[in-house]
């Protein structure tokens, strides 16, 4: 397969949730020429964060950041994404959207375990809510602390999973993980991306494009 590269033209990009894992992707993808809004309960309260960020950051309520992207990131508590997905569904029909959020939870054992059981991925989970919209899922293995570090200081050397059977989303998922500094590795469709659901073989897995695909068992 041919090297995946970043976009070739830029974005328009909303991201529900400017926390641990919203806020450093859209750093870096405002870095990387694009637009982005960054959508909050209270978006008041992210002006100072944004206005460090120069005039194509911006801030405004969940919907506004709906309706200013055309790739949306779903990137706040697991629990609450039920909730806004009802309210936002038809808003995100024809859009892309990248799920970043983890059921997590922890066995009697202390293991990480996916709130949604076997047999149901995270990625399917909101699929099935979207039935309009093209859904991949990425940046869910990773830790968010390292997601600003190696992104900007060791760029294209980490391996990040991404999932989906739609071509849309598959390639602007791949362009966005590459723009955010990180190698794309594509695990198949949502449907095959438990690796990266809590308890997965990924999850939480720091390594080379290399190391992720080995430790998923796929070829190459
Ligand atoms: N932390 C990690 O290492 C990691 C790695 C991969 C994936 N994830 C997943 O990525 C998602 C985001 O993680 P995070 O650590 O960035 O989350 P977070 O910082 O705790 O929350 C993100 C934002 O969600 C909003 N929020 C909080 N409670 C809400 C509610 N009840 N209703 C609506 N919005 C609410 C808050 O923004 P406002 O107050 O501005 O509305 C908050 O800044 C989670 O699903 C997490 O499981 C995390």
């Amino acid at each position: 397969m041919a090297p995946t590269t970043g976009s070739t033209r830029p974005m328009t990009i909303g991201i529900l949730g400017a926390g641990n894992i919203g806020r450093p992707l859209g750093r870096h993808w405002l870095a990387a020429g694009h637009t982005v809004t960054f959508g909050s309960r209270d978006p008041g309260r992210l002006g100072p964060f944004v206005e460090l960020l120069g005039d194509r950051a911006r801030a405004a309520t969940y919907a506004g950041a709906v309706e200013a992207g055309d790739v949306v990131l779903l990137a706040v508590p697991n629990p609450v994404l039920g909730g806004l997905l009802e309210q936002l569904a038809d808003r995100l029909a024809g859009k892309t959207v990248i799920d970043a959020t983890s059921p997590i939870g922890v066995s009697e054992d202390g293991l990480f375990v996916s709130q949604l059981g076997p047999g149901t991925t995270q990625g399917s989970w909101t699929a099935e809510r979207l039935p309009h919209s093209s859904v991949a899922r990425a940046f869910t293995h990773f830790p968010d602390e390292l997601l600003w570090s190696r992104g900007t200081q060791q760029r294209h050397f980490w391996g990040m999973g991404i999932a989906s059977g739609d071509p849309r989303a598959r390639r602007v998922a791949e362009a966005l993980v590459h723009d955010a500094g990180f190698v794309p590795v594509h695990l198949g469709g949502l449907e095959e991306s438990a690796a990266v659901d809590p308890g997965g073989r990924l999850f939480g897995y720091v390594s080379t494009a290399a190391g992720l695909r080995a430790a998923a068992g796929l070829a190459g």
